[in-house]
């Protein structure tokens, strides 16, 4: 009995609290949260980005780290695209939600891409990262083009 109650509990609990039901107070909120989590895994994607392109020396374990950050911060966005958040201050696209499977591919894409690009870096390889960034970075160009509005 007190088992059963147990399982129902955490069914409940992964029910509501699931990434994909995530909850927001309004859609100023999603968007807030989105754009937020789509800055810092910019902030740390950039910070790969500046040892690719030679502005800074590289170093694998600061490659690894942020990219291990990176694969979790890509996972973050996509579920605060509620509906009604189309409007505000926001530069997606009405095509995020007329076409709702296109936009769940590019994310899933870039989502790929990201664990790539943690394999690659914890090869240690330079080479290796450079060109796991490259296709990280067109996943996010591809989405960008179909689904943000340019400013
Ligand atoms: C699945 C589509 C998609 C992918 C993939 C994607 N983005 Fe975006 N990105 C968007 C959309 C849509 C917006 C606009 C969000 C808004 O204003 O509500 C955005 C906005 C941003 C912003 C601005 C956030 C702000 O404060 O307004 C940054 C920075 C950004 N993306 C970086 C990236 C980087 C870096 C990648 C790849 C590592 C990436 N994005 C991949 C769809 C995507």
């Amino acid at each position: 009995m007190r088992l059963c109650s147990l399982a129902a509990l955490v069914a409940a609990a992964l029910l509501c609290c699931g990434p994909a039901a995530a909850q927001f107070k309004n859609a100023d909120a999603a968007i807030e949260y989105r754009q937020g989590a789509l800055t810092v895994m910019d902030n740390h994607y950039d910070r790969i980005g500046a040892m690719v392109k030679g502005k800074v020396p590289f170093d694998a374990h600061v490659a690894q780290v942020n990219a291990d950050l990176v694969v979790t911060l890509a996972r973050l966005p996509w579920s605060a695209f509620v509906e009604g958040s189309d409007k505000g201050d926001t530069n997606a696209k009405p095509e995020v939600w007329s076409q709702p499977d296109k936009f769940k591919a590019a994310a899933q894409r870039l989502q790929d891409a990201t664990v790539k690009l943690a394999e690659a870096a914890k090869t240690g390889n330079p080479d290796a990262l450079k060109t796991a960034f490259g296709a990280t970075s067109d996943a996010c160009r591809s989405c960008h083009d179909d689904f943000r509005k340019k400013h």
